[in-house]
């Protein structure tokens, strides 16, 4: 049986005005070289933007890391680029590391999650896409969609997932991985994901092997080795029959749950869930945003999307982040507006620290 692959691959390669969303001249240039693909390298696409970030959403038959899908995916980026520069968009390029592609993206800026799949009778998915926060804000969500019953009922409801899941875990500062089995290990899960700067949940599966959700892990700043902007991560979950349902993966976004992100990539800020429509950054360079698109996914194509969180369910939650957002730029340059130290190095701030260096004297004993 031929499998299926999702591949969702982005990249901030300028936008305006600042860093609050995407052109539309971008936009449709990635559509038309997406679409010019479909056919021989992918079989189905959609492109759009959560706030400063292109995405590009693509099915084929490659399987993960394909070097063709990888390059396509660069050639729009270093296109749109190319026209962000022309525009004197802000950011043009900012997230392509590299001057030539080599294989594969990752490493080289932008940020991937992909999964490959034997198509089940009907196979729903949820692509997720944020701006102004980082990879690990998705494991909150991923826990208890996958390992919450009081989130996802199934799990103590459905035999077919009363087994739980298996989450993989990334340290992406000493680049190692780890497996944790739910429900028997969900406190040692904890004890890792709950710091999100260090501790990100690559993949979870079902415990017989099929996969059931996929995130890009990239930190762009460990990459460059500089300040670039957090990185915007991407997350692609399947849902219903053995899965969580549709409704259980989402319900979780109703609660304004805050990650690290913000203006400068230095500020901790309600994580708002919105409309493609209102996927642009504004107050304080944010709230970092969420949006969520639903597809189901057919002998290959995409049908759809549906815009998940361009709905009155979700007001009460947006509400609820601007009076978090309140509270928090009340802070102004404060703790714990303000990421802590040790997150502080990957932004500007040791830049600033420097110019002091000499000025700090011993405190005699
Ligand atoms: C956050 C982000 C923006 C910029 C801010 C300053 O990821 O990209 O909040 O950090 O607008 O940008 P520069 O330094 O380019 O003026
Ligand atoms: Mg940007
Ligand atoms: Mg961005």
């Amino acid at each position: 049986m031929v499998k299926t692959t999702v591949s969702v691959i982005k990249a901030d390669v300028g936008s305006f005005p600042g860093h609050s969303r995407t052109h539309p001249k971008l936009l449709e240039v990635a559509a038309r070289m997406l679409k010019e693909a479909e056919g021989s390298i992918i079989i189905d696409s959609h492109v759009t933007h959560c706030g400063d970030d292109l995405e590009l959403i693509m099915t084929h038959t490659k399987g993960e890391d394909n070097e063709e899908i990888h390059e396509l995916a660069w050639n729009v980026f270093t296109e749109c680029a190319r026209i962000a520069k022309e525009m004197k968009l802000y950011g043009a390029g900012q997230d392509l590391l590299a001057d030539a592609f080599s294989g594969n993206v990752k490493g080289m800026g932008p940020g991937v999650a992909e999964m490959e799949f034997e198509e089940r009778g009907s196979d729903p998915i949820l692509v997720f896409m944020a701006d102004k926060t980082e990879p690990g804000a998705w494991n909150y969500f991923l826990y208890k969609i996958f390992a919450d019953p009081f989130n996802t009922s199934g799990l103590v409801i459905d035999p077919s997932m009363h087994d739980g899941f298996v989450f993989e875990v990334h340290d992406v500062m000493e680049k190692k991985k780890i497996r944790f089995s739910t429900p028997e290990e969900s406190y040692s899960l904890l004890a890792y994901i709950g710091a999100p700067s260090r501790y990100v949940i690559k993949y979870v599966w079902k415990k017989d092997g099929t996969v059931a959700a996929s995130t890009s892990t990239q930190r762009l700043n460990l990459m460059a080795g500089r300040y670039v902007g957090k990185d915007d991560p991407v997350m692609v979950i399947r849902a219903q029959s053995g899965m969580p349902a549709v409704g259980e993966v989402i319900d979780p976004f109703r609660l304004p749950i805050l990650v690290a992100g913000w203006m400068r990539g230095s500020h901790h800020g309600p994580f708002m869930p919105v409309g493609v429509d209102d996927a642009n950054c504004t107050q304080f360079d944010g709230p970092p945003r969420v949006i969520c698109l639903g597809f189901q996914v057919s002998n290959r194509k995409l049908i759809g999307p549906v815009d998940m969180f361009d709905d009155p369910a979700f007001n009460r939650v947006r509400d609820r982040c601007c009076e978090l957002a309140d509270v928090l730029r009340a802070h102004g340059p404060f703790e714990p507006h303000r990421l802590s130290l040790e997150e502080m190095e990957y932004t500007t701030l040791p830049a600033v620290e420097k110019r002091f260096k000499d000025r700090w004297e011993d405190i005699p004993e």
